[in-house]
């Protein structure tokens, strides 16, 4: 017998098409797709690196991903935050095995070189038995991403110099993010974490889960919910108070009229204290956005982080090759609420969404075998179906980026996989196409603008 050969690459434009609303398997599981990913799609994109609130005072680190690349984040003296890949610039040794912690400075285990808290070498261990005149120490620091930004707490780094600042990446799409973010005016952070686990998935089969796919919870999640949360997981809507909203692949879906349904985990007192809050929210972000807040929803900000309003589960699907993944979660929540209501959210986030948790165990048999199946010679020449809801945009309405009606919709995947091949396609930022120029006004996201402050 002869062994099968594999299908050469098809051309790019082959993986989609977002008329007819289907995507090529290859994408699951192609170690030519993958490369090109981690030089297109994570060397390109601002990814999330950490929150603000983990690096208060000078010297505060932590180690994370960029995809496949480790790097450190750490809090300079004047304040700012800098980030470097974690490997030495002389053989190439990891330089911190710590996931977080404060540092005067980072010394590689291998040598003994050391370096400052802004990168640069410092020293050298048995610097009397070599010559090292020929050396210029200045370019043998650690090297830095190109970029570290944060927009409200959450820190992103991006490895390309040219990519755009991070408040046109997520543009419109912080309307949204605010509601996680900025309830009222006292920022998040995050109770416990990381929990770190591996999936043998692909990276954007949970994205594009989070990015909007309520449609299985009701079917995937209904008998663990019914077990343990006692009810259903959720009610779904198909009304006017329904949407899918999208931006620059980022997307989130949600019902305006479910304050508190999600957020509950069985819990009364997490319902209650949204309920508390929401007055606090219309006056800050307005009614409209205040009926956002735990309710039954979930989001993706492109291409790997995720978050689900109401259980409050904060993640990042680390990719490890075209087939596996390394998540990290943690709890987000209001630094305001009281330490009884973070202890529940983190509980009610363990219960459901961690390693053991229940939906994390429905959820990652889905994701194993919605990438394992797509590798058999037959089937990955087979195209899979994302046309639910085409033609269902809607374009008078009050709320910005691309809208949708329904909760249930594959408005958000398609949206995802059309940046994705958009930047897959593209030779630099300049050749990515902008697709939905209406804009608000930048002073949208300002939410302590003068004219309140006043
Ligand atoms: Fe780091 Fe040699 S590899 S000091
Ligand atoms: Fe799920």
């Amino acid at each position: 017998l002869q062994p099968a050969s594999t299908p050469p690459l098809p051309n790019l434009e082959q993986l989609a098409d977002f008329e007819r609303g289907t995507l090529s398997r290859r994408v699951y599981w192609d170690d030519l797709v993958y490369q090109q990913e981690l030089e297109k799609i994570f060397g390109r994109c601002w990814l999330f690196l950490g929150h603000e609130s983990q690096l208060p005072k000078p010297g505060d680190f932590l180690t994370t991903y960029m995809a496949e690349d480790h790097v450190i984040l750490v809090r300079q003296r004047d304040g700012s935050l800098k980030a470097f890949l974690n490997t030495c610039p002389h053989r190439g040794n990891r330089i911190s095995f710590s996931d977080f912690g404060n540092a005067r400075s980072f010394v590689c285990n291998y040598h003994g070189w050391s370096f400052g808290i802004d990168g640069a070498l410092k020293g050298m261990a048995g610097q009397e038995l070599f010559d090292a005149s020929g050396m210029k120490s200045a370019e043998h620091g650690l090297h830095p991403v190109a970029q570290v930004a944060s927009y409200k707490g959450l820190v992103f780094g991006n490895m390309d110099p040219n990519a755009p600042p991070l408040s046109e990446y997520l543009g419109d799409f912080r309307y949204y993010l605010d509601v996680m973010l900025d309830m009222d005016g006292q920022g998040t952070e995050f109770v416990g974490g990381p929990v770190k686990s591996v999936i043998h998935c692909n990276w954007k089969v949970p994205t594009e889960n989070f990015i909007g796919d309520i449609y299985h919870a009701l079917w995937t999640h209904d008998s663990a919910a019914r077990a343990v949360l006692g009810g259903a997981v959720a009610e779904v809507y198909k009304d006017e108070h329904s949407f899918h909203v999208n931006h620059n692949g980022h997307g989130w879906e949600f019902n305006l009229d479910t304050v508190g349904n999600c957020a509950t985990l069985g819990d009364k007192e997490l319902r209650k204290y949204l309920y508390g809050i929401q007055p606090t929210v219309a006056s800050r972000l307005g009614e409209l956005r205040s009926k956002m807040i735990g309710a039954i929803s979930s989001c993706s900000v492109f291409p790997n982080m995720s978050f689900l309003p109401g259980q409050n589960t904060f993640r990042v699907w680390q990719p490890r090759g075209p087939g596996r993944i390394e998540l990290h979660t943690w709890t987000l929540v209001n630094k305001s609420a009281p330490q009884d209501i973070k202890e529940r959210w983190r509980k009610g986030a363990m219960l459901t969404f961690s390693p053991s948790g229940i939906f994390e165990m429905d959820d990652g048999e889905n994701f194993e075998f919605s990438t394992r199946t797509n590798a058999g010679f037959l089937t990955r020449q087979q195209n899979l179906y994302m046309g639910l809801g085409l033609g269902s945009r809607l374009q008078d309405t009050e709320l910005p980026c691309n809208v949708y009606r329904n909760q249930v919709n594959e408005a958000n995947q398609r949206a995802f996989y059309r940046r994705w091949l958009d930047l897959m396609q593209a030779q630099s930022w300049a050749d990515v196409p902008v697709r939905d120029p209406n804009r608000l006004d930048e002073s949208a996201f300002h939410h302590d603008a003068p004219q309140e402050a006043a």
